[in-house]
């Protein structure tokens, strides 16, 4: 990417994660968003106004910017990989919420049409560029807990319809708790073990519909087209194995546990949903079985604290220095592959492959400054 200075963003999908991202990506200096656009263009302009983004108007607006070099595609997952597409055959770079797509087929379509243009694609999760989730992969590193071999990750609770004010997209296809929650999970374990190898998985439904239950449209019923509640294992090509559960049919909430158990102790890694968090491992196996309270080590947590939008902010850094960016779409398409084949799995009754291979995600740098001006 040609040029010097902040990096020109434009966001198509201006619903409610675009907060989250505009309060955070208007503090980072190498970025200067200069439009947002939505189907619906007065909630575009609302939210403009609301976080001091000077234009607003359709996806058409955003496509056609000459400013924009790097669109965040904040839209709904059916629709990621299409918008997606739009903004690479624009010329810009793109940031996507996960998943990067709800099929295989389109997910490759999109890496190929980018790397065809020379453009990047990052994709969500960025939690896991945190200082939580990196100072977790430090400590494995080092050693910390020896070799890892399993995990352990749960994510379950009652279900979105309790708080989003169009909470239909989370119960369709390409969402439901596995491709809603599963990315950031998953992303996390392919972190730490690498490549999946095969998956299986069984899954249920605990309602046929459900009613909303906050904002404008409270009461509103709508039809459930994914299992609700998915239980997966995995094995990861260069070893280790772990089981997940996914779930929006518990109303007993048990969020963001993940559990790394490795040759010298276990590591309980930060929610992955969120930036930082507590890091501890524990080594006291006898004193533990043997009824005695489990002792704990804090590992401190080090690297600085952003939030949402950091995977944007290293997608634009990367795409102006020649870099990669650590979220990357190929991370992304191989998370979307997992999920595909925990779906198979969960239709097919049986053991299935995952084909495609993601090299290891390197480390973010221990002094990385999101605030600082570099660009
Ligand atoms: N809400 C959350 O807490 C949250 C958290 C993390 C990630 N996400 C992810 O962010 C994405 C958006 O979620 P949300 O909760 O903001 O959804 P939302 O329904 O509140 O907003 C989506 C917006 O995209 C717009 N849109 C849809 N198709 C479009 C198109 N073709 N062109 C232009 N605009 C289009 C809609 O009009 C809507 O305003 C999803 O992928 C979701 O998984 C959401």
């Amino acid at each position: 990417m040609a040029g010097s200075g902040p990096v020109g963003v434009g966001f198509i999908g201006t619903g409610m994660i675009s907060n989250t991202y505009l309060e955070n990506l208007t503090k980072f200096p190498d970025i200067n968003v200069v439009i947002l656009g939505d189907l619906n263009t007065e909630l575009a302009k609302s939210q403009a106004e609301k976080h001091g983004v000077p234009q607003s108007g359709s996806a058409a607006d955003v496509l056609d910017h000459p400013d924009v070099e790097l669109i965040v595609n904040l839209t709904i997952p059916a629709v990621h990989a299409h918008v997606s597409n739009q903004a690479i055959a624009s010329g810009k770079h793109v940031w996507s919420e996960k998943p990067i797509s709800v099929d295989r087929a389109s997910g490759q379509a999109l890496l190929d049409q980018a790397d065809a243009a020379g453009l990047l694609v990052g994709v969500a999760p960025d939690t896991v560029l945190g200082p939580g989730m990196q100072t977790a992969r430090r400590a494995i590193a080092h050693g910390d807990i020896g070799e890892p071999l399993s995990a352990q990750t749960i994510m379950q609770y009652i279900g979105p319809d309790i708080c989003h004010p169009s909470p239909e997209f989370l119960f369709a296809k390409g969402a439901g708790p596995l491709f809603d929650m599963g990315p950031y999970y998953l992303t996390a374990l392919i972190q730490i073990f690498g490549s999946v190898e095969t998956v299986a998985a069984v899954g249920s439904k605990g309602k046929a519909t459900r009613t909303i239950q906050a904002g404008d449209r409270t009461g509103t019923v709508f039809d459930i087209e994914v299992p609700t509640h998915v239980s997966a294992i995995a094995k990861y090509v260069d070893g280790g194995v772990s089981q997940s559960v996914f779930s929006f049919d518990s109303p007993l909430t048990r969020m963001g546990v993940v559990e790394i158990t490795g040759t010298e102790g276990t590591l309980v890694v930060p929610d992955p949903n969120r930036f930082t968090g507590d890091v501890k491992i524990t080594r006291a196996p006898v004193m533990a079985a043997m009824g005695q309270d489990q002792e704990w080590e804090s590992v401190p947590i080090t690297g600085v604290y952003a939030e949402r939008g950091l995977g944007v902010l290293d997608l634009a850094r990367a795409a102006r220095t020649g870099g990669k960016p650590l979220a990357s779409g190929e991370l992304g398409y191989h998370v979307l592959d997992t999920l595909v084949a925990i779906e198979d799995a969960i239709t097919e009754g049986r053991t299935v492959p995952v084909e495609s291979r993601v090299a290891p995600v390197p480390l973010v740098a221990e002094d990385y400054d999101p605030f600082a001006l570099t660009l």
